[in-house]
Formats: C-alpha cells, structure tokens, sequence
C-alpha cells in the first residue's frame, strides 16, 4: 500500500540528489558541509553504541557522528536510493559497508531486532502519514532500553508542511506534531534554526515506557 507515493518521492529525490549537479553533499540534502547542523545532532550522543540513521542519503551523517563523538559508535544506515547506499558504503563508511542497505525505512523497520539500537534517527516526514503509527511503533520496540530515538524533521520541510496543513486547520510547529500523540507527549524538545528535534529516551527495566499503542 502507498508503494506509488513512495516510488514518486524517491524519483523526484533522486532528481534532486543524483542530477546534472555534483556536489558530495546533496545526496544527503545539503549544497554545503552541515557542521553545525551535525554538531547538534552530535549533542545528543552519550554512550558508546549502534546508532541507525533512517534515511542516511549518503552517510554523512553517520560518519560525522562516528569521527567526532568521544564514544565509540557502530553506525547503520538505510535509504531507498540505491545511488547513495552505494557512496555511503564506497566511499563515506567504507569500514562499516555491510551495515548499509538500500530500503524503503517503512519495510526496514519492521526487521529490526527488540532492543537493538542505542540510538536511532527517525524523519516521520520520510513516511506517508499512514504507515507512521506502525512505523514508530517499531522504532521504539528495536530501541535498547537506555538509549533515544531522535525524531528530526528540517526546517524548511516543516515550513511547507505548515503551509499545506494550515487548510485542514492542523498547526504543526515542531517535528513532535507529525507525530502520534502519545510519543510527542513523551518527548523532550529541541529547538535549532535549520532543524526541529523531539527526544524519546527508552527507560532501562519498562518495554516501551508504558506507551499504549
Ligand atoms: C535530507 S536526506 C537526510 C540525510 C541524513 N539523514 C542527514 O540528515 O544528513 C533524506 C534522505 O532520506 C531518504 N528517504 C526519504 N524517504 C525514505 C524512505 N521512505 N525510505 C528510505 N529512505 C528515504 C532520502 O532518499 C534521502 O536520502
């Protein structure tokens, strides 16, 4: 179901990233190295662990993380575009090769392991609105009790999105509304000009923190 919303989305991405220009950013949606962006992101890492990128592009992301945080971290990443898996494993995390796979995040999901991952980057906007409960539903079951889901959404995403939801009367002001209201009610928020993250901390001893889904 929604396979064709999918498949159009990642046609117009691959448009974006793989095009007539090159630059080694944008097949991870940047014309310029995110050094603050990333650096934020980096904020977040306080333990040594595997931390999963839903939606890698090319790894960036990841390496940033791997190359600059004092813990150690294994990182996996997943994207629909075979093109950037491809320089993610060739060229970005050529160490780490076997941990990128090329997927649509809605199937991978459902294959994580229980308790699996330290941390984990989650865009919902990566998901048609239909497939997010379960999607989520699954990202929180393959979180290590201890660790985070790091749900982000850009801003200039959100920007459009307000826009559009505006005519159905709905107000989305951070990444925490795309989202079910029972994980945004249990989110610590952060607010950064070019990027909106909602932080999930898993509590060590409870499954899923009492969620009811
Ligand atoms: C803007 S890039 C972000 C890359 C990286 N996470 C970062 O923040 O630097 C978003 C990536 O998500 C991927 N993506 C979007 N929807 C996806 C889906 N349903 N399944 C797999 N990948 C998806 C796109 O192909 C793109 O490479």
């Amino acid at each position: 179901m929604n396979d064709e919303w999918y498949e159009r989305r990642k046609r117009k991405l691959r448009e974006m990233y793989w095009g007539k220009e090159k630059n080694p950013f944008l097949p991870s949606g940047f014309r310029e190295y995110p050094q603050e962006i990333y650096d934020f992101f980096l904020s977040f890492i306080d333990h040594p662990g595997k931390v999963i990128d839903l939606g890698c592009g090319n790894g960036l992301l990841l390496r940033h993380l791997v190359e600059n945080s004092r813990y150690e971290l294994i990182p996996y990443g997943v994207d629909f575009i075979e093109e950037s898996i491809e320089q993610a494993k060739r060229e970005i995390l050529p160490e780490f090769a076997t941990n990128f796979t090329v997927a649509n995040v809605r199937d991978y999901v459902k294959m994580m392991p229980d308790e699996y991952f330290d941390f984990i980057f989650f865009d919902p906007y990566h998901l048609h609105p239909n497939d997010l409960q379960e999607a989520v539903e699954h990202v929180i079951r393959a979180c290590k009790p201890g660790g985070k889901v790091i749900f982000y959404t850009y801003r200039d995403v959100l920007r459009v999105l307000r826009v559009l939801n505006l005519f159905k009367l709905r107000w989305i002001g951070w990444v925490g509304d795309l989202l079910p209201d029972n994980i945004r009610k249990n989110l610590r928020r952060f607010d950064h000009s070019e990027v909106s993250v909602g932080v999930f901390e898993k509590e060590k001893g409870k499954s899923n923190n009492n969620l009811e889904f």
